[in-house]
């Protein structure tokens, strides 16, 4: 039949129709693939796989649920429901195949134009290779709802990855603030997004009990609930009197337990219980007062408690028989092979003078209340492994002696790892310098109230469980690391968030890639694209990473101060003015240090494509007479707390209210006696002395301080002094003393800042100075 010249025009048009809707694919770059934690190999290929509604997902019959991480963004974001199909069709699948070669929790990951292939030889494996895949898709596969005119492309890459540690933790303390069920189970999704495969559940400490024991209802019953004492600062938080309405807490139910390790456990993630011993359990003495030696009725704390004494009793059977009894409905929830009893900071008084515990020394033949706390640790590490568990513990329970079978989770910097996989021990690295997310992030006057301590993003990447002095048998005993959330001050869901991420990815790749593949500079241009994701999730991300801090340096010879501005990240383009007008896009923009010579107030953010990034920084910088001149101590500072040295108290840079940002210099116990040598008689109306008080952390601000002059350098008169009673105070706080001189002129000025000495609460008594200001 001859065909018409119209109707070949008509398909010929169909075939040119139809080639336009097929849009051609992203071409990418390698700088396009952003995955955290970084994978250990990875090859780029030109070219992309593209995602359409007809894109088959196959896997073994056993692993057909794994591809729901993948499936389940599809059907929210994209509006498809993938297909899962038994065997893959010729092209435009997504394949999980069985490869028994592969390392636990590895996988490999072929994308080519179209076929996507991932291997693996574990559940964990093809789940990893699903969260790459993920990571891989346009961050709109976040979405909660179906987003369009989205090309659902992936590079074509060749990826062969595996973790470099089998513990990659977090543990979230939901005693201090209880956090409902939803929010443990969206931490877990955020654990999977990051090839995180522990979450350690903090569930009782003496601020509440947190998990259903149905043998013992009055620990949810009682120890579960406190006094609603949110309005006042942790540690200001007085006892309530017996018998005050309990109207704060939570706890989870032995149901709730049981979908959390569910959902965890087809994330990949292994849930591990804390049942606290034998201190940290106020909540559950509230409950049951017998189980602590001398069975005073006591009020579960709506705050700070310290130090801890009311603790179980070690002496009495019975203690053991419960906590045994606790443990074995704890065990029948949790199939985690580990089950950490705590065991950190008891204050052992209790256990010198109870006729219980004094007999239990004697028959276990103990030297000290030590021996007596591992006694008791080894007695319930006896009971866990009877059962085939393994007891996990802070590392104060290397104190006495450590549980044959035990392994440590060391907290108190790195010492504790060292010594227990020295004996020959697995531990679990979350060294607070490193791993405590309750830590500050960033600068102490622009971020929230949180603990104390300073813990930035890039320090967290810095952290390697194997740590400096292991030798390689101590590294094998090193089972990985863990970032641990305390929430005293944490009283939200938001507040968690942002204590929690980034710092997270961090931590994540800290503990999944390979060590040459860190790379702070790499690692800083990926996590955007992780920012990004957690702003569709809705994750309240914490973006201190942009903030701007300083690093100032004095010249003694000529007197000029130089501020560095620095941004966490490198490469941020920050802009800057010294007059205190506003940034605007046209500020200039920092390059080199900024030289001053006279007061200034200094304003400067990190700009990100023109648009603020981080929080503005602004800070009056007072430049006086004694910048830069020669100081000489006649009671020099503590070891411990130097300051920035000799030119510490004259180099106009300020302390802030955390007290280990290297501004202070401290004296323990003494006073601090120096001498300014201003080089020639010079004119002056006033002297100002910066201080710190934090009396939780044992720092008093100075009774007194007193300003002596003299031409000689010999003979000094009394200028001038200003006194300050003791007053209790529950926070941190700065304090300028200003001491007025009228107009005076000498060559030698002496500062004498009389420490409090004995506090009222007892230890001792530490005094925290930043600067001599003369004007
Ligand atoms: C701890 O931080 N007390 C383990
Ligand atoms: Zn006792």
């Amino acid at each position: 039949m001859k065909k018409t010249v119209i109707q070949s025009f008509s398909v010929i048009l169909l075939v040119v129709l139809m080639g336009c809707k097929e849009e051609s694919k992203t071409i990418f770059t390698e700088g396009d693939i952003n995955i955290v934690p970084k994978p250990l190999e990875m090859t780029f290929n030109q070219g992309a796989f593209r995602f359409n509604k007809e894109t088959k997902l196959v896997a073994p019959k056993d692993h057909e649920e794994t591809l729901d991480v993948l499936k389940d963004r599809f059907t929210a974001a994209a509006g498809w429901d993938l297909e899962v199909v038994p065997t893959a069709p010729s092209s435009n699948f997504v394949l999980l195949s069985t490869d028994s070669s592969l390392a636990e929790e590895g996988y490999s990951l072929k994308v080519t134009d179209n076929q996507v292939v991932i291997r693996a030889n574990d559940y964990n494996g093809f789940l990893y290779g699903l969260e790459t895949i993920r990571q891989l898709l346009p961050v709109a596969i976040e979405n909660k709802s179906v987003v369009t005119n989205i090309n659902w492309d992936i590079p074509t890459v060749e990826i062969k990855d595996s973790p470099r540690f089998k513990w990659r933790g977090f543990m979230l303390d939901v005693s201090r603030h209880f956090f409902e069920k939803e929010y443990v189970l969206s931490t877990i999704d955020q654990l999977a997004l990051l090839k995180m495969n522990t979450l350690h559940l903090h569930l009782v400490d003496d601020q509440g009990w947190r998990i259903e024991i149905k043998k013992y209802p009055k620990l949810t019953e009682v120890g579960g609930f406190r006094v609603d004492q949110e309005d006042k600062p942790w540690n200001a938080r007085p006892t309530p009197d017996l018998g005050t309405e309990t109207t704060y807490g939570g706890f989870y139910t032995q149901e709730d337990i049981k979908e959390i390790v569910a959902y965890a456990s087809r994330k990949g993630i292994t849930v591990v219980p804390e049942i606290e011993m034998p201190a940290h359990v106020m909540s559950a003495i509230a409950a049951y007062p017998e189980l602590s030696c001398f069975q005073n009725p006591i009020m579960v704390p709506s705050g700070g408690v310290w130090p801890i004494t009311e603790i179980y009793c070690a002496g009495k059977d019975s203690t053991f028989e419960f906590l045994e009894n606790v443990l074995r409905e704890v065990m029948e929830l949790f199939p985690s092979p580990y089950i950490h009893v705590g065991g950190d900071e008891a204050t052992k008084t209790n256990w010198k003078i109870c006729p219980d515990c004094k007999k239990r020394v004697a028959a276990e033949g103990l030297d000290n209340v030590e021996e007596l706390q591992s006694y008791f640790i080894q007695r319930m590490e006896r009971f866990l492994s009877s059962k085939g568990r393994t007891l996990l513990g802070w590392d104060e329970i290397l104190e006495g002696g450590l549980a044959p079978g035990a392994t440590v989770m060391s907290w108190r910097g790195v010492k504790g790892g060292l010594e227990a996989s020295e004996a020959g021990h697995d531990v679990v690295m979350t060294p607070n310098s490193h791993c405590y997310f309750d830590y500050y992030q960033g600068d102490q006057d622009v971020e929230p109230l949180a603990w104390g301590g300073n813990l930035s993003l890039s320090k967290v990447y810095q952290f390697d469980p194997v740590v400096e002095g292991m030798s390689e048998q101590q590294g094998k005993h090193v089972l990985g690391g863990q970032a641990n959330l305390w929430t005293e001050y944490v009283p939200t869901n938001d507040q968690a968030e942002y204590m929690t991420y980034p710092r997270l990815a961090a931590l994540a790749e800290a503990v999944w890639s390979s060590k040459d593949n860190k790379n702070w500079n790499d690692f800083s241009n990926r996590v955007g694209s992780l920012f990004q994701r957690y702003g569709i999730m809705g994750v309240n991300y914490a973006k201190s990473v942009y903030q701007v801090t300083t690093e100032t340096t004095v010249n003694p010879e000529s007197a000029v101060i130089s501020i560095a501005l620095i941004s966490e990240f490198p490469g941020s383009e920050i802009r800057y003015t010294l007059d205190g007008s506003n940034i605007t896009t046209t500020s200039e923009k920092y390059t080199d240090p900024i030289e001053i010579t006279k007061t200034t107030t200094l304003k400067a953010q990190v700009f990100k494509e023109d648009r603020p990034a981080g929080a503005l920084f602004e800070k009056t910088i007072t430049y006086h007479k004694a910048v830069g001149k020669p100081v000489t101590y006649l009671n020099k500072y503590h070891d411990s707390y130097q300051g920035a040295k000799e030119l510490g108290m004259v180099n106009v840079v300020r302390g802030s209210k955390n007290f280990h940002d290297g501004q202070w210099q401290g004296w323990l116990g003494d006073d601090m006696e120096l001498v300014i040598d201003m080089e020639s008689p010079t004119e002056m109306e006033q002297v100002t002395v910066g201080a710190l008080e934090n009396q939780g952390s044992g720092i008093y601000f100075p009774i007194q301080v007193e300003i002596f002059l003299s031409d000689d350098g010999k003979s000094y008169r009394s200028a001038g002094i200003v006194k300050r009673e003791y007053t209790a105070n529950n926070g941190s706080e700065l304090k300028d003393f200003i001491i007025g001189l009228g107009k005076q002129t000498a060559r030698y000025i002496k500062v004498k800042a009389t420490n409090l000495g004995s506090p009222p609460s007892g230890g001792g008594s530490w005094m925290f100075i930043d600067e001599v200001v003369v004007e």
